[in-house]
């Protein structure tokens, strides 16, 4: 239950610092229905931290775990790029994402509030050195072969943390639970509530059995990484 309880701790906090008071008792722990930017000035630090709050109830604490569709890390999007970001946001917007979660909140968000969140996660302090430009382990050799089979690194480059686009995500260190429930959802049809549209993404995670993509996920999650969780004082 410490997953649950910590889920209604922490929508408790978020919604108590950023979003309107009738939402603090929300039941379902909906977040983010009314975020409290809207009265702040644009661009201000308040509105800011307003916008984030929605945020960092799930992203911004260690070892966060969602339950849908199976239970997975919440993915670490601090020191993924802005571009990325927002790339992900507008796709859980328009549905190409189909995570109802996800999709309840980006449609909250106005354009303007995905460059400032974008640009804030990407913005946050780095605490790690620099990369490699190779992966400081090298897979084994089923795992080489099945990343050599569909060419990951010709896009998410060499280290899998330097993608060719600033648009694509950076994989390395990210969650292996959520790898794996992130390559499956690629592959998933005709479920409203799982699912990526992405050609390109989709084309290649259907290449692969569930097992494979395991395997992958599990190589990515144990490179050094970019990526990480950036916890707020209050949620340490
Ligand atoms: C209730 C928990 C929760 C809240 C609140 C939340 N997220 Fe998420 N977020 C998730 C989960 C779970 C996923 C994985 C969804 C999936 O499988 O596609 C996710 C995925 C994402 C992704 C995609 C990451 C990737 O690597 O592709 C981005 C970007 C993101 N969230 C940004 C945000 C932003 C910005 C906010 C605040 C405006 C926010 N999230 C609020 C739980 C949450
Ligand atoms: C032709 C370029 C290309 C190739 C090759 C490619 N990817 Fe991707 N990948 C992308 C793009 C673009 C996205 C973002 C798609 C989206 O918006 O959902 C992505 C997204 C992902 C994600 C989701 C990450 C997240 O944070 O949610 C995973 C995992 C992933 N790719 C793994 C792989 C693996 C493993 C391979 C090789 C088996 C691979 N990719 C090959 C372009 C590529």
């Amino acid at each position: 239950m410490k997953p649950l309880f910590t889920a209604f701790l922490a929508l408790g906090v978020a919604c108590a610092t950023g979003l309107a008071h009738s939402q603090a008792t929300n039941p379902a722990g909906a977040p983010a229905q009314q975020p409290a930017a809207a009265a702040a000035g644009a661009g201000s630090a308040t509105s800011i931290e307003a916008k984030v709050a929605m945020c960092m109830g799930c992203h911004n604490i260690r070892g966060y775990q969602a339950s849908f569709p199976e239970v997975h890390k919440v993915p670490m999007i601090a020191g993924q790029s802005a571009k990325y970001i927002a790339a992900a946001l507008n796709a859980y917007k328009n549905g190409d994402r189909k995570h109802p979660t996800m999709r309840g909140i980006a449609v909250s968000l106005t354009e303007q509030d995905i460059a400032t969140i974008s640009g804030y996660y990407e913005s946050l302090p780095k605490e790690v050195k620099p990369l490699g430009d190779k992966p400081g382990r090298e897979p084994n050799a089923q795992v080489a072969g099945l990343l050599q089979k569909a060419a990951c690194a010709s896009c998410h480059g060499a280290n899998y943390s330097k993608p060719i686009d600033p648009s694509y995500p950076k994989l390395a260190g990210q969650h292996a639970d959520y790898l794996f429930v992130a390559l499956k959802a690629y592959k998933a049809e005709n479920n409203p509530a799982v699912g990526r549209n992405n050609g390109v993404m989709g084309a290649i995670a259907k290449q692969f059995s569930n097992a494979e993509l395991k395997v992958i996920a599990n190589y990515m999650a144990s490179l050094d990484s970019e990526l990480r969780v950036h916890p707020e004082p209050r949620f340490r």
